[in-house]
């Protein structure tokens, strides 16, 4: 059964079967590379957490889940990369195995920002799992362990990516039209 679009959506560019079927395949590389281990997945809240649970439902090791918030802001001259913690982790992170879970890695400044926070708070070990990674916009490079898909240069929105905090809950990830 194929998913029906919504006003808005020009084309599905992965349908919940593809989705399924990738974070799947994406959970049996971090059991397999978590062996022995708890991972402590850090999602970046709001649009991570449709692919935080879907993925931590098939990871076999032990799972402990945290969250936290950004806010992004431009500079007065229109550019971003001005990022700072609006809500912060429950809990601590020294000497866990912290995995941090994006929906999608653009330009990399918060992804930037957030390793060098995390960092700083003596984990374990730390590194990034995004469900989307749009590497074409890259403009500091920021190292990605796990990524479920690549996609073009497109806004895109679905499982967790919003466009003005609507779309969130669409099962699929869609290209938006061009707004007119
Ligand atoms: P960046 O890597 O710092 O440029 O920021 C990436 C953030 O911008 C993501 O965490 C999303 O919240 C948002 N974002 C970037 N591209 C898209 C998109 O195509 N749809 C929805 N949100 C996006
Ligand atoms: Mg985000």
């Amino acid at each position: 059964m194929s998913a029906p679009t919504v006003p808005g959506v020009e084309r599905i560019l992965f349908t919940e079967e593809q989705i399924d079927r990738r974070i799947r395949e994406v959970a049996a590389e971090i059991s397999h590379d978590y062996q022995g281990k708890a991972v402590k997945l850090v999602g970046v809240l709001k649009g991570s957490i449709f692919f935080l649970t879907a993925l931590a439902r098939h990871i076999e090791v032990p799972v402990k889940i945290d969250f936290l918030s950004i806010s992004s802001f431009s500079n007065k001259s229109g550019a971003p990369g001005v990022v700072r913690i609006a809500k912060d982790l429950d809990e601590g992170i020294e000497g866990e195995d912290v995995l941090l879970v994006e929906d999608i890695v653009d330009t990399g400044f918060t992804l930037r920002y957030l390793l060098q926070t995390l960092a700083g708070r003596a984990p374990n070990s730390l590194y990034v799992c995004t469900f989307l990674d749009r590497k074409s916009r890259r403009i500091v490079q920021v190292p990605v362990r796990y990524r479920c898909f690549e996609i073009p240069d497109r806004f895109v929105v679905g499982f967790g990516l919003d466009h003005n905090q609507l779309y969130r809950n669409l099962g699929y990830v869609a290209v938006m039209k061009p707004e007119k």
